[in-house]
């Protein structure tokens, strides 16, 4: 079973609470690399903690939760190895899988409910990369890094 690896700040903590039974019920292994309790901290710690862990492999995708996703996502991308897609419907989320081989998935609490911000999970981890033509141009996001 999949390991992932989860992380959020204020913003994000409610809905990562959520999503992390939601993963626990489903048989997923979860680490939860924070927050712990309901407390102000900066996203960007969080975001590189998860993206790192990601990037040596310590877990297999992770799940970055901030109020939009989106300084999650900035912050996650600038780790090396990490392809963070920021998904706020179900399309994008599985898209995300098929055609960019996204390994951190960003969602915003603030932006979604509980129930939609679940299918989106749901959407990007049932879904798989494609490989194909689309290896190449993965390949050319990662060659940015050098
Ligand atoms: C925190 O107030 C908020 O800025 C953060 O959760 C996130 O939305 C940043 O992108």
């Amino acid at each position: 079973m999949m390991k992932i690896i989860m992380g959020c700040d204020h913003g994000g903590f409610e809905l990562k609470e959520t999503l992390k039974k939601v993963l626990i019920e489903k048989g997923y292994e979860v680490e939860d690399y924070g927050i712990h309790k309901q407390e102000r901290v900066d996203y960007p710690d969080y975001a590189q903690k998860v993206g790192e862990a990601i990037a040596s492999g310590k877990g297999d995708q992770g799940i970055l939760i901030c109020g939009t996703g989106i300084g999650m996502s900035i912050a996650a991308n600038k780790v090396k190895g990490v392809r963070a897609a920021l998904c706020n419907d179900c399309y994008s989320a599985a898209k995300a899988r098929q055609h960019n081989n996204a390994n951190v998935l960003c969602m915003g609490a603030r932006v979604l409910g509980p129930g939609l911000a679940q299918e989106i999970m749901e959407a990007y981890l049932n879904a798989s990369f494609l490989g194909s033509y689309h290896e190449g141009r993965v390949e050319k996001i990662m060659a940015l890094e050098k």
